[in-house]
């Protein structure tokens, strides 16, 4: 039997918890959301905006877990007595991530920047796990809670440890990656996302670099050296406990060096010099941005005292995360069709990256590039102005026809030369309809926008519609 993640007096030391009802126990994992939570977790009761877990807590025990966190109150059912009494299980939680983070030997690297968080975290999960047992967050589990959470969870025994970071404003990041202590910390790149809440870019670059002052001293800060803000980072890094700064990149100047990329509709064969060793692997999936990415991988694998050559090896098989790029066979009368699942988010570089991948893909015989656009919401008042100009890589890319939803989106569909105008409507809800209606055999169909946009939706008529028999019942994401 595996060891337990905690044991429960530990934790409650950990929080300064006092129990109730129950003395010692084996944790197996933690949850703060009933609708997940398996037997044996360990249950916050947190409370959110609109919910207080504190509501959940005969839910949860009804389900199995072994105690819950909790204020001191008294819950209906008798069973709920198996309590870790605390002022504040938020305040708890954070706790006991940073017992996590103390207890463990386990090599951290931070991942953050504008866009490619998750896919770099899905990448070094994938390469590090090769190598020794690997702890990464559950999807984008970024922010304040996704962070202590994935650390409250980080098993004692892990040789290697991802953290993503994520903000939406300054002086998000700076506590969390005090309470990860990476070793090693990559900022992806600095884009024009979340600019409302921004005056600049370069206060979007000031805040990603929060992720430095956490580095434990001596730590690696990785960068992107191609990127417009890369000296600004470089000064950042400077001014923390890095040891160590490294750059990734296609310049000369970059320790990590994009030498030569060949791209494909599957993936990408690219030569890098790292280090002064000239190495050529080939990643298995498309895109120069995802190239990129695992320049950020590679720096960060030889900064953990990982194995290059085993990493290199496994950017083989590297396989999108969910609404990032999956590709999905559709059958429509008469042939068959690629649907591009891109539903999960988009800004303006990462739809740009999208539309570069769609490029390298060739239609069937009667087939379009069709792309299908929802909003890139957060952009603030030069919002309309980034849509309208996806014009640009849109030609480039040679689409023939855009589908798109939303008030902002509107300003570019009213751009389009009435060749490549598709469908528009207000919603997804009411775009839905006619972009199933339109799939030719031999489309490549690649569907992308703002989560709020909920172009998901999209993407899972067209699976139900057009999709293998085993796609009719999936729920809605
Ligand atoms: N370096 C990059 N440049 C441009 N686009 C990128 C880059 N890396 C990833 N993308 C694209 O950005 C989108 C989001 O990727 P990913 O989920 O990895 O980002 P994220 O930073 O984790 O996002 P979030 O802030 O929502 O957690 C995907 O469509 C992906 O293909
Ligand atoms: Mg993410």
């Amino acid at each position: 039997m595996n060891s337990p993640l905690w044991r429960l007096a530990e934790a409650a030391a950990a929080m300064g918890a006092t129990p109730r009802g129950v003395s010692e126990a084996q944790i197996n994992g933690i949850s703060i959301d009933t609708r997940k939570l398996a037997p044996g977790d360990l249950f916050f009761a947190i409370k959110g905006e609109n919910r207080d877990g504190h509501d959940f807590v005969d839910q949860a025990i009804e389900k199995g877990a072994i105690a819950v966190v909790s204020i001191a109150k008294s819950f209906t059912m008798p069973q709920t007595h198996r309590l870790l009494v605390v002022e504040e299980p938020f305040e708890a939680l954070r706790r006991l991530g940073r017992a996590g983070r103390a207890r463990t030997k386990a090599r951290l690297i931070a991942v953050t920047g504008s866009v490619g968080k998750t896919g770099t975290k899905e990448a070094l999960r994938q390469v590090l796990g090769a190598q020794g047992k690997t702890h990464a967050p559950v999807a984008s589990y970024n922010n304040h809670w996704g962070v202590p959470l994935t650390l409250a969870r980080l098993p004692q025994d892990a040789v290697f440890a991802v953290s993503e970071i994520g903000m939406n404003s300054p002086g998000e990041i700076r506590p969390l990656t005090a309470m990860a202590r990476p070793l090693a910390a990559i900022i992806t790149t600095v884009e024009p996302v979340h600019l409302e809440f921004f005056p600049s870019v370069a206060a979007i670059a000031d805040a990603k670099a929060e992720v430095f002052s956490g580095l434990v001293p001596g730590g690696t800060a990785i960068i992107n050296i191609d990127n417009a803000q890369a000296e600004r980072l470089k000064a950042h890094a400077m001014a923390s406990p890095a040891g160590r700064v490294v750059t990734f990149g296609t310049s000369e100047k970059a320790e990590i060096r994009l030498a030569s990329l060949k791209e494909d509709e599957s993936g990408s064969d690219v030569v890098i010099d790292i280090f002064g060793r000239r190495l050529s692997c080939r990643i298995g999936m498309p895109g120069r941005h995802i190239a990129m990415n695992m320049l950020a991988v590679l720096a960060g694998v030889q900064a953990l005292g990982a194995d290059i050559d085993a990493a290199l090896g496994a950017l083989r098989t590297l396989v999108p995360p969910e609404g990032r790029g999956a590709r999905i066979a559709l059958h429509p009368p008469g042939g068959e069709a690629v649907l591009i699942d891109e539903s999960y988010n988009a800004n303006p570089a990462s739809m740009r990256a999208m539309l570069a991948n769609l490029a390298l893909l060739s239609p069937g015989p009667g087939g379009r590039r069709v792309a299908v656009l929802g909003d890139m919401l957060e952009l603030g008042p030069e919002s309309p102005r980034f849509h309208a100009e996806l014009l640009e890589p849109i030609a480039r890319a040679q689409v023939d026809l855009v589908h798109a939803s939303g008030p902002m989106m509107r300003h570019l569909y009213e751009a389009l030369p009435s060749s490549r105008r598709g469908h528009y409507a207000a919603t997804s809800a009411e775009l839905e309809p006619a972009v199933v209606e339109a799939l030719q055999a031999g489309d490549i169909v690649a569907v992308k926008g703002s989560l709020g946009s909920r172009m998901g939706r999209i993407v899972q008529a067209l699976r139900t519609r057009h999709g293998s028999p085993e796609e009719w019942s999936r729920p809605p994401c």
